[in-house]
């Protein structure tokens, strides 16, 4: 990471100003927040989408109110709600969008600074980026820990009982049997704190010179606050289907008034249209999917940006491909393997006792030629 000071706010009319500070080496600390919305193209729901968001289809939950599948007085009172969803969100089954791997494009640029993340699916990890860019701040999938002894299992310790849909509950010698021994995925439940590493990083948005902003609502504090821990001078982006980020409400504390400084005449004209002011600000809004903006990101900062981006993300999904293939290979052959040592075992079984009842036979034979030849004499 290097530092710099912007003397005047740039100023972003539209992708094209910003794919300039990329070209041209001024933005050197590269932060990117994200949320739900960078993973929709994996398949992965986000939360507030209207009809398709996770809030909106938890019917089957029989929940009291949506955020009660991640509220952790409510997951102790009933934890299956909160298992039956973890099966379907498990790492594992989704591959990582071209919007993950344009922040390993910015890390093998050596301009990325961190990798603010709402996300629980470790998609960031899986396309490459390294574990000390990533602050998951709701943390994750990738470890568990027992709510009653605090014993850390890995996302693979408990994976098959996930993938049936059991709750999971600890088995050392202390819990067992416990209601309370739930080991829960290490994900930020409503009511929990954030991670350390969320504290501990903070000041690295001093140095930022240019925020990138995808796939958010920027409705969940402290979060969205993020947003104003950037210098005055720092270009923001926001790359989203709609625009978020304008609350100025003094009663929302979370919100901290923080807002983009946008012009909202120009806003929703289309994807890729709703632009920063006439004159340009600091901030600019571009609508539309997270993939392609980023794609479009790269088209305009140069070829060289455009063709790294395709080849990371073709070898990413070539090898996560060999990967699973190789995956449900291993699994098959243990299967037939556990087939042949099963019947191996069965089949020694067998012999063991015919040889046993051979053996006891010879004896009762033994014993009776005895007994007639006690009787001769
Ligand atoms: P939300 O569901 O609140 O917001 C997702 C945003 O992404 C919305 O503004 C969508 O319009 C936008 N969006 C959807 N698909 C998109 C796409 N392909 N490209 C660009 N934008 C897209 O998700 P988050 O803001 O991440 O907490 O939610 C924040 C937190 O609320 C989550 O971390 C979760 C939830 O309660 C926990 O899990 C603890």
């Amino acid at each position: 990471m290097v530092s710099s000071s912007l003397p005047s706010p740039p100023r972003l009319c539209s992708l094209s100003d910003v794919a300039k500070l990329l070209r041209d080496g001024s933005a050197k600390n590269v932060i990117v927040m994200a949320g739900a919305g960078i993973s929709t193209g994996a398949g992965i729901p986000d939360f507030r989408s209207p009809g398709t968001g996770l809030y909106d289809n938890l019917a089957k939950y029989d929940l009291p109110y949506p955020e009660a599948i991640f509220d952790i007085d409510y997951l102790e009172e009933r934890p299956e709600a909160f298992y039956t969803l973890a099966k379907e969100l498990y790492p594992g089954n989704f591959q990582p969008t071209i919007t993950h791997y344009f922040f390993k494009l910015l890390q093998d640029k050596k301009v990325l600074s961190g990798v603010w993340t709402q996300n629980i699916d470790t998609l960031e990890r899986i396309a490459g980026v390294s574990d000390d860019l990533i602050i998951e701040a709701h943390g994750s999938f990738a470890s568990a820990t027992c709510l009653r002894c605090g014993q850390i299992y890995d996302k693979e310790d408990i994976r098959s009982e996930i993938m049936i849909g059991k709750v999971v509950r600890c088995q050392k010698k202390s819990c067992k049997g416990k209601k309370d021994a739930l080991i829960k995925p290490d994900i930020v439940f409503f009511g929990e704190g954030l991670p350390d590493k969320f504290f501990e990083r903070l000041p690295d948005f001093k140095s930022c010179d240019l925020l990138l902003v995808l796939g958010t609502s920027l409705s969940v504090g402290p979060f969205n606050s993020l947003l104003n821990k950037v210098s005055k001078n720092c270009p923001r982006v926001l790359i989203n289907l709609q625009l978020v980020g304008e609350s100025t409400n003094p009663q929302d504390s979370d919100s901290d008034g923080f807002k983009f400084n946008l012009n909202s005449t120009k806003h929703g004209e289309g994807e890729g249209e709703g632009e920063g002011e006439v004159e340009g600000s600091r901030d600019l809004f571009w609508k539309g999917e997270s993939d392609k903006g980023v794609e479009e990101l790269c088209k305009l900062v140069g070829k060289d940006w455009e063709q790294d981006l395709k080849r990371l993300r073709e070898q990413g999904w070539s090898d996560l491909k060999k990967k699973k293939k190789e995956d449900n290979r291993k699994e098959e052959s243990e299967e037939g393997e556990n087939q042949d040592g099963g019947e191996a075992v069965v089949e020694k079984e067998k012999k063991k006792k015919e040889e046993e009842e051979e053996g006891s036979s010879e004896v009762k034979v033994e014993e009776l030629t005895k007994a007639v030849e006690q009787v001769k004499l």
